[in-house]
């Protein structure tokens, strides 16, 4: 298609269009649909899906207006070693990154993208990331090739055509570019999920552009989440003093009706979905947990030093495999209508099931790759995931859509770790928590392709989603605190306190110890009583811990020796750990903080003189 193309009246974008008009020239589609977000819209293309093979619709009265996709059996994950930050300089891209020099790269997408939409209809995505309008919202156009994308946009971001009237003539937009690079020629039949065993996810941070090519799945086609609001968000944050991360945010309230919001940092499939949506346990009647996100937020500091959190999503791209009514009982309540599955498993009236949903596996069961479940292989791929809107949550916060964004009183960094790091420490000062943050450590997950059950420094849970050097955005974390300090200092405010956790600590049979889930809140309330300066902690050399009578046990029974399996320190443990801290260190090169690096050295003496 070589004609220009012809937007409707809604966009009045002038170098919006002519941008689409390249875009339509280089991947020559057959068709050009500019998105509005209406109801029309939405179910035209799952119908399309479903008469094209992508989808099937589950049955209507278990889950009213409920799809599940099949993705192809080889896009079912980030691809983390074929995505790519290029910026001008390498050394800005860093140690963790995967670099190509810019205009290289700009000469391989090139070449990629020629052609690449043949035979199919290019959509214009409008979206905004944050409350439409909000003055910490950001908006962008994906252009894709997928309706998938397109109908999974609308449950994870503000989609449609008043993302238009906010930005109006000349109003500013991250433009993104997917396709699923899968032309098809004159006549050719289109398969189920279209995808390409060549993919590229790349990201130009400084002139705002990204651009994925070759797979449908989500953190790699959804533009919005992973690469908007955390590869370009954070190199924008910061050039503009602000803070773009992976955390959930939850509000905790007390029985005297006191509330503190806290955001915290998990790898991926780490359990983040969990503890946003978590339902105190028996014993804490009076207390509330409410979800504001579970995945992203964007912080930005007040003129009186506190911190101000707004959760750029409008929806939940969940892990579904362990998700039942005990581990997430308000997540299997947001699943009741209007929900996206991709790759669970299905039985043959319609009802979707994946491992850990009940105790029981349904008879009749199709599995993930569409075959009969024989209970050999999985029956739901262990990345499989749920897309639905953030407001079907019971749980969802009162102020969750506030463009304002909610105060954050503490910031709490996890790993799964099965043995060396204790349930609960918090942090001696800033400089302290920004560097149990940096050294984090995970067993991966399926949540990525690659070995699993390997602990990889994950810092910050960000090693995947920094847009830029990871040695710089630990100086641009140092350094916000010694700015929103200085403001909070003035205005008798105090920074957010620091915390990390590990609910994932094994006994000597490999079992875990702690049991996780609801009981995370004797954890929360010692957190934030810590906040107020209510409950009691020991020094210890790699932070400040409670004893077993420092935390409220009321209705549990976990004894005295189970918190010390879960809480001990091992000084052998410690120092090989520290001495990991320096190896990871020494990896992210030149423009590592000295202040981190001399906390490391001060850690490794104090534990070896306790
Ligand atoms: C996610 C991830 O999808 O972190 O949230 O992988
Ligand atoms: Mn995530």
């Amino acid at each position: 298609m070589t004609t220009t193309v012809t937007a409707p009246d809604f966009v009045r974008h002038q170098a919006l269009i002519n941008w689409v008009n390249d875009i339509a020239k280089l991947t020559k589609p057959a068709n050009i649909e500019w998105c509005d977000g209406s109801e029309e819209e939405n179910q035209r293309l799952l119908d399309l899906m479903i008469a094209n093979g992508t989808m099937i619709k589950l049955n209507d009265e278990k889950h009213p207006n409920s799809y599940l996709a099949f993705s192809d059996p080889t896009d079912v994950a980030r691809v983390e070693d074929r995505t790519f930050i290029c910026s001008e300089k390498e050394i800005d891209a860093g140690a963790t990154n995967n670099w190509v020099e810019p205009s290289q790269m700009r000469g391989t997408l090139n070449k990629l993208f020629d052609g690449c939409m043949a035979g199919r209809t290019m959509y214009v995505v409008p979206f905004s990331m944050g409350p439409l309008g909000s003055h910490i919202a950001h908006i962008g156009i994906e252009i894709t090739d997928s309706p998938y994308v397109v109908v999974s946009m609308k449950k994870m971001a503000r989609m449609g055509k008043a993302v238009y009237d906010v930005l109006g003539t000349d109003g500013e937009f991250v433009p993104c570019v997917h396709s699923v690079g899968a032309p098809l020629a004159d006549g050719q039949k289109d398969v189920a999920w279209p995808c390409n065993d060549e993919k590229y996810i790349v990201h130009f941070p400084e002139t705002r552009e990204i651009w994925s090519y070759g797979s449908g799945y989500g953190g790699n086609a959804l533009l919005g989440k992973k690469c908007l609001a955390l590869r370009i968000a954070s190199a924008m944050g910061r050039e503009q003093g602000w803070l773009a991360e992976h955390m959930l945010i939850l509000g905790v309230t007390n029985p005297e009706g006191k509330k503190h919001y806290i955001a915290a940092a998990f790898p991926s499939a780490c359990g983040k979905t969990n503890f946003a949506m978590l339902i105190p346990p028996a014993g804490y009647e009076g207390w509330k947990v409410e979800t504001v996100g579970d995945d992203i937020a964007w912080i930005k500091p007040s003129a009186d030093g506190k911190l101000y959190a707004i959760n750029p999503e409008a929806g939940f791209f969940g892990v579904a495999p362990g998700t039942n009514t005990k581990t997430n009982s308000n997540c299997m309540s947001t699943l009741t209508s209007d929900v996206i599955y991709t790759n669970v498993a299905v039985t043959d009236d319609g009802e979707v099931w994946w491992e850990g949903k009940t105790k029981e596996t349904p008879a009749n069961l199709t599995n993930w790759k569409r075959e009969p479940h024989t209970g050999e292989e999985r029956a739901a791929h262990a990345n499989a995931r749920f897309t639905v809107a953030a407001a079907q949550c019971p749980s969802i916060d009162p102020q969750w859509e506030n463009p304002e964004g909610v105060p954050i009183s503490a910031f709490i960094f996890g790993g799964r770790r099965a043995d060396t790091v204790p349930l609960v420490s918090e942090a001696f000062d800033w400089v302290d928590g920004v560097y149990k943050a940096a050294t984090m450590g995970s067993e991966t997950t399926a949540a990525a392709t690659g070995a699993q059950g390997v602990v990889r420094r994950d810092p910050f849970a960000m090693l995947p989603f920094a847009g830029y050097n990871m040695a710089d955005y630990f100086t641009h974390w140092l350094e916000m605190g010694e700015s929103v300090g200085a403001k909070a200092a003035a205005a008798g405010n105090q920074l957010p306190k620091m915390f990390k956790v590990n609910w994932f600590r094994r006994d000597a049979e490999g079992n875990f110890v702690w049991p996780g889930f609801g009981q995370n809140m004797r954890v929360l309330q010692w957190i934030i009583e810590r906040v107020e300066g209510k409950a009691n902690a020991t020094s210890t050399p790699i932070g400040l811990v409670p004893t077993y009578e420092d935390i409220n046990w009321t209705a549990s029974d976990f004894s005295k020796e189970q918190f010390e399996l879960v809480t001990s320190q091992n000084k052998e443990q410690w120092l090989a750990e520290l001495n990991d801290h320096t190896k990871l260190f020494e990896k992210l090169g030149e423009r590592m903080p000295t202040a981190l690096k001399e906390h490391n050295a001060k850690l490794i003496a104090d534990v070896q003189a306790s």
